[in-house]
């Protein structure tokens, strides 16, 4: 695992994203892990931005998205489709049919994470697969006890995970319980991951990531099993390492 300490989230950002401007302009059609929440959001602004100044396009790449909420649909501002569309898709040339963000809107969830993990096995594999920390060290919605030979599955959520997200929402009652995640297995398979974490909040959980046991009641641990891990963290979120 490498670790980049950076001083802020500016830096964070800065840092994450000519990660993303090397390997977009390596990789012939790269296929991206994307994620949501606060942490990516400087990121995704910074990719814009470069795509604006005509340095990366992202006509051939293939996007996945980690998660959904179950029972939200595509309109609704605190879904993942909007957050996607809001903060990245509608502003870099991806072409929409490239994009995939879990549905968990469909009657048949089963059926949508199978359908799930077969859209990302005819990609072939996930270049690079970005990830936010939660603070329970949920990595996706894959909640502490989620089994690490887990493929994409539908998630009830922590208390403390719908409670950190109710930021978003007018109240807590309308976090929804449900999600659907890929699975941590699904997300080992990338050949590369690219870790964030910013602020004080995180400094418990990135201690656990990288100094933890290897556990399933901290489900970010098993990236220490993984070859191909880069962790860009700021000094608040190293404070405990
Ligand atoms: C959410 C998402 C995760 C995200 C994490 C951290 O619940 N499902 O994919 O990485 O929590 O969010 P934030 O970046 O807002 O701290």
């Amino acid at each position: 695992m490498e670790i980049i300490k950076v001083a802020n989230y500016e830096e964070m950002s800065e840092k994450a994203c000519s990660i993303y401007v090397e390997r977009l302009l390596n990789l012939k059609n790269p296929v991206l892990g994307l994620a949501t929440g606060s942490t990516p959001e400087g990121l995704y602004k910074k990719m814009i931005e470069k795509q604006n100044q005509n340095e990366v396009s992202f006509k051939n790449t293939i996007s996945f998205n980690l998660d959904e909420y179950v029972g939200l649909d595509a309109s609704n501002p605190n879904s993942y489709h909007y957050f996607m569309k809001d903060k990245l898709f509608n502003h870099i040339d991806i072409p929409a049919e490239q994009t995939h963000v879990p549905n968990g809107e469909v009657s048949d969830t089963e059926k949508e994470c199978r359908d799930y993990e077969e859209r990302i096995r005819e990609a072939g594999h996930i270049d690079l697969q970005l990830l936010g920390l939660g603070v329970n060290g949920h990595i996706g919605f894959n909640e502490p006890g989620t089994s690490f030979s887990s493929r994409t599955h539908i998630v009830e959520l922590d208390e403390s995970t719908r409670n950190a997200n109710a930021r978003f929402f007018p109240s807590i009652d309308e976090v929804p319980t449900k999600a659907i995640t890929m699975g941590i297995e699904t997300i080992m398979e990338s050949k590369e991951i690219l870790l964030l974490a910013s602020g004080e909040n995180k400094a418990e959980a990135v201690e656990r990531l990288i100094n933890g046991e290897v556990s399933e009641e901290f489900p970010a641990s098993i990236l220490q099993n993984h070859d191909n891990v880069i962790v860009i963290a700021d000094e608040a979120a190293l404070s405990k390492v």
